[in-house]
């Protein structure tokens, strides 16, 4: 059986190694949603960056600049960090590089994988399908919050490692806690991320609406993987 890892918090990525193995990153709140969102919409490709001045060179090439932190547009930049931005039409066939938070930081934590690939609950059944005709093992790379563990990361970890069942084992007490917490909450999921810390942040930011997005299931069949630097998936470039 292959095995599934879970590293709650890019800040303990040093105590795994990703080598060999598919990094899978979540960041339900809200920038792998934002991320699948673009991709599955026609955005051509997305480069994330860790800081505001890589975004801000980038930007400087002709790229479509997103910046966010602390759940609010960076100035300077044409994106923040809203799904709703990411599916504007404007953007089908463009090059977009993004810096946010939290996500973009467990990504660059994630280098060393044979294969980086981005989940939310908008793609969740594509990437499980995906996950199982593949052969090798699997670490998921969970955002959390300025290296605090989070709440939506957490438990969507639990839905997917709780949907690959037949074909992974869970392997460390850390993908264990995700199943069980998934388990305990499954009936109640949406409320119980909606109570989270990042969650009740976007809400004062008078972000709910992004927040109900990013917690719907399978609007998209896409697996977006990193390919030479920026994310892409595979139907967008015979576009
Ligand atoms: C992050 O990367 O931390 C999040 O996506 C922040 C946000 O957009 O709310």
């Amino acid at each position: 059986m292959k095995l599934i890892e879970v590293c709650l918090s890019p800040q303990l990525a040093h105590l795994f190694s990703f080598e060999g193995k598919i990094a899978v990153i979540v960041d339900i709140l809200r920038a792998t949603s934002c991320f699948v969102t673009g991709l599955a919409t026609g955005v051509r490709s997305i480069r994330t960056v860790s800081t505001v001045d890589d975004c801000k060179i980038w930007q400087n090439k002709g790229y479509i600049g997103a910046a966010e932190r602390g759940g609010m547009k960076v100035e300077g930049f044409t994106l923040g960090n809203s799904p709703y931005e990411y599916m504007n039409k404007t953007l089908v066939g463009k090059r977009i590089v993004a810096t946010t938070t939290n996500g973009t930081y467990a990504i660059e934590k994630s280098g060393k994988a044979k294969k980086i690939i981005l989940a939310s609950f908008l793609n969740i059944s594509s990437i499980a399908s995906y996950l199982q005709t593949r052969d090798e093992n699997v670490i998921i790379v969970c955002a959390g919050w300025e290296g605090q563990v989070n709440m939506e990361d957490t438990l969507f970890t639990g839905t997917l490692i709780d949907s690959l069942s037949a074909t992974h084992q869970p392997s460390g007490d850390a993908s264990k806690l995700c199943i069980s917490s998934y388990l305990a909450e499954r009936d109640k999921l949406s409320d119980t991320i909606l109570e989270g810390e990042h969650a009740q942040r976007l809400i004062r930011l008078d972000l709910l609406k992004d927040i109900e997005y990013c917690l719907r299931w399978n609007l998209f069949q896409v697996v977006p993987q990193l390919e030479a630097g920026e994310f892409i998936v595979q139907s967008n470039l015979n576009s």
